[in-house]
Formats: C-alpha cells, structure tokens, sequence
C-alpha cells in the first residue's frame, strides 16, 4: 500500500486531504493489526460513489428473484427460472454474473433438496410437490456485482423440512445482527454455527461467503464455523454476502465429477441455504440485496 502523506489528496476519492479524511480511520485499523487481527485493504472498502452503483446492481438482482418468486410452480422446469433470471435482468440493463464464470454455463444456480449449491437448472429438473429449492441469483450492472439467494418451498414440504428452511433464514438474521464496525467476520459464523447445531444440523465448511461489489469474489472469507472476535476486521465500507449452507444430516459434501460444479450433501440429506449482501455502516449495516 502506498503510504500518503497528511495533505496528499483521501484515497477514497473524497478530493479532501488525507488528515481530514481517513487518516484516523486507517490509525485505527493498523491498531487492530498490531494487535494480531486480520484488516481489510482499502481495495475492499467501497466509497459513496461505489456503494450507489452496487445498489443499482442489487435492484435488479431482488427483481430477479422478486420474478421467480411471481412465477415459481410445482411443474415448472428449473430451466424456466434461468430463462426468468435472463430475461429480467438484461431488460434491465444487466449481465447475470454466473453465465460463462469460470465456465459456469448458466444464468442461475437452482438447487434442488439434498443440492447444497451451483445446481444447473435443466429441462430435466422438474419441481415437484415437497421440493425446496435455493434460486441464488448474481447480478453485473456497469461493472459492479450483487448476489443474494432465497429458499423457495414447492407444494406440500414435510413439517421437519420447512423448520430447516425456516432456522436457515433465521441463521442468516442473527448472523446479520453481528455485522458492525470495529468487529470480527468471526462473530458472524459463530452466532450462526450455535444456532444450526442447537437444532441438530451441520454447516457445510469448504463454500462460503465472500466480499462482493467490485468482483464476484473478494476478501473477506465468510465461513460460518468460525469463532467470535477472531478473521477479518469490520469496518464501514465492507461490503460481504452471508450464505450458510445448512445440511439437516452430515455437513460431507460431493461434487459431481461429470460437471464438477454441482455440490450435494454426500448422505442425501436435504440442505438449505439463503444468502444476504450486506454493508458494513457507520453504525451497523445495511442490506443490501436479499
Ligand atoms: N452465487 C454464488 C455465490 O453465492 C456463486 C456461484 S458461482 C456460479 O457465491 F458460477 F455458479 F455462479
Ligand atoms: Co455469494
């Protein structure tokens, strides 16, 4: 990192001199440093002007999945919702961040029961009575990136299923209500992990959150295994996901050799995830796209 001097011109853009800008703001973050912690880099504190852009994004990824809400049926083919994520999102002026990604060959991700996550929606794949499906849906707008995912239940969904999708939402709420300046990535994971294993469920270790804004994938690292006050440093201008991926049996996961992106639970075992894009405020956070 270059280091500024006091009257150099704020790295965050703001044209106002670094002493009456971030100076403080980076004293205190170089403390937590020296105290052991990981902090973040100025690469992944998002400025005003930035933030502003991620939010045009993150309206198209929500109407995204707002429109797959409308649509989503017992019958429907999981093709018909990456055709729905297509088209919603480049009317809009938008690019679906997963099509062509590292090879990723759709517009979506639909998984499907014991599918934890990167389900192919395919002609093949037909929703039926008693499935839950994770829809998670990723968004370029002007070159900057949101990503959030919701459950949806089809039909008749077995009492016991319906209470992991219903924890799972409520892992990712209390691990919101951890997001704050001057804590840790570590306090999230650790609220979520106490509250799945308390209902018996396993989180999937090796997938996780990640920041997000100006790439798809950025530091910080979210798990959801963590301890409280230990990984990354929070402060304002963060911006990350949080996606537990929550498996009602053993948290063992498989890729599908033949696609090598399609991740289930190894026992079969149903698995759910939600996933919010969050910031890290002055104050607390800000949802960003859900
Ligand atoms: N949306 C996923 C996430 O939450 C990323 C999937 S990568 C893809 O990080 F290529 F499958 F889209
Ligand atoms: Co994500």
């Amino acid at each position: 990192m270059i280091k500024l001097g006091r009257n150099d011109a704020c790295w965050c853009g703001s044209g106002r001199k670094y002493k009456q800008c971030h100076e403080a703001f980076d004293k205190k973050i170089e403390t937590f440093g020296r105290q052991g912690h990981k902090i973040p880099d100025h690469s992944i504190i998002k400025t005003p002007e930035q933030i502003e852009k991620i939010k045009r994004s993150a309206v198209i990824n929500m109407a995204c999945l707002d429109a797959v809400s409308e649509a989503i049926h017992e019958g429907m083919a999981t093709s018909e919702i990456d055709k729905i994520v297509y088209e919603t999102t480049t009317k809009m002026g938008g690019i679906p961040a997963p099509l062509n990604y590292e090879g990723f060959p759709y517009s979506v991700c639909t998984s499907v029961n014991d599918q934890i996550c990167h389900g192919f929606p395919s002609d093949d794949v037909i929703l039926k009575s008693g499935d839950i499906v994770n829809v998670d849906c990723s968004t370029i707008l002007d070159g900057y990136y949101s990503d959030s995912s919701r459950m949806f239940m089809i039909g008749d969904v077995k009492p016991e299923v319906r209470e992991l999708v219903e924890v799972t939402k409520e892992c990712c709420d209390i691990g919101l209500a951890q997001v704050k300046p001057w804590g840790f990535i570590g306090d999230i994971g650790a609220a979520i992990n106490e509250k799945a294993t308390a209902h018996g469920y396993q989180i999937v270790r090796e997938i996780g959150g990640h920041g997000v804004g100006l790439a798809f994938h950025e530091e910080p690292w979210v798990g959801y295994v963590t301890k409280a006050g230990t990984e990354m440093l929070m402060v304002p201008g963060m911006m990350f996901t949080i996606e537990p991926m929550i498996n009602m049996g053993s948290c063992r996961i498989k890729t599908d050799p033949d696609n090598g992106w399609e991740v289930s639970t190894f026992d079969g075992s149903m698995s759910a995830q939600w996933e919010y894009q969050v910031l890290v405020t002055e104050d607390g956070y800000e949802l960003i796209s859900w």
